[in-house]
């Protein structure tokens, strides 16, 4: 998937499917997967680095987690999420940011909102690089928001959600997130809007979805909103193959012989009669009777 395929995709009615990703191993995974395209969200900060909420996210988080991605998913289209204030200081941070992404491997960055930085966006544009938006529930404002709500829930505050969308549309973005919003709300501005639209938690009149990675194959157990649909229970999978493993462990059942190296050691008949005459030794020195080893 290129950049062309996205519109070409809403405007055959062919849905684009992305999930986030934010490791190599991950990646190697969905590089291998149907899934169209690849979101490094700064969701990073919750999944892979245990803070509350993407305040925490940095550009050089963002950037190390990116190049991991490129890394395992190569042939995937890679957006890249913006940090939290990181396109909010002016242009020339924001560019410096955009240019670290870009410079690991992203196809793509994403920002949220629109007011006070329709310039910024683009600017990103005209330098070459396509940018995503991203409304509704925009996590980064979450204390502006009073918390990780539903939007756009009043017909006023739908005609606000409208106007941005047309902002974002207009300053040139490719695609628009749409995060958290009612059904009536989310096909309102899908079908307003020539560029594709990407729901999570936005009902199903969208020409896209993003999930969480994390979430939707069960590794965040007790994350049970709504929108929410878990397609592995990963966690319990993991746990009972680490419980396995210590069991084994613990039984001297790992490794067994055909997990061992036997060949190719030189000299082994050496290392047998120096471990028989040291048992020897050890028994009549001590006069403790020791179980023969297989050596002996
Ligand atoms: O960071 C993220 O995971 C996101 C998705 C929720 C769209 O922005």
């Amino acid at each position: 998937m290129n950049i062309l395929d996205f519109q070409k995709m809403k405007t055959e009615g062919r849905k684009i499917s992305m999930v986030t990703c934010y490791d190599y191993s991950s990646a190697r995974v969905v590089a291998d997967s149907n899934i169209d395209c690849i979101l490094v969200g700064d969701s990073v900060a919750m999944t892979m680095h245990g803070f509350p909420n993407t305040l925490s996210a940095t550009v050089e988080m963002m950037a190390l987690h990116t190049a991991a991605v490129a890394r395992g998913a190569s042939s995937k289209f890679i957006v890249a999420d913006l940090p939290f204030l990181s396109y909010r200081k002016g242009l020339k941070d924001a560019m410096d940011a955009v240019h670290q992404l870009m410079s690991v491997g992203a196809h793509a960055v994403k920002l949220e909102g629109v007011g006070g930085h329709e310039q910024i966006i683009r600017h990103i544009v005209e330098s070459g690089v396509p940018v995503m938006g991203h409304l509704g529930l925009t996590p980064q404002s979450v204390h502006m928001l009073g918390g990780m709500k539903v939007q756009a829930r009043s017909a006023a505050t739908l005609d606000i959600l409208s106007a941005q969308a047309g902002a974002v549309e207009n300053a040139g973005c490719f695609a628009l997130v749409l995060e958290c919003v009612p059904t009536i709300a989310a096909r309102r501005v899908t079908e307003l809007l020539k560029i594709p639209t990407i729901g999570i938690g936005a009902g199903a009149a969208m020409d896209g979805q993003v999930l969480v990675y994390q979430d939707m194959i069960g590794l965040n157990p007790g994350f049970m909103p709504k929108f929410l649909r878990t397609y592995a229970n990963t966690f319990e999978s993991i746990q009972s193959a680490l419980n396995a493993y210590d069991r084994d462990v613990k039984d001297g059942k790992f490794p067994s012989e055909s997990e061992s190296y036997h060949e190719s050691f030189v000299g082994a008949e050496t290392v047998k009669n120096r471990t028989r005459i040291s048992e020897r030794k050890y028994r009549l020195t001590t006069g403790k009777i020791q179980p023969l080893t297989k050596a002996g």
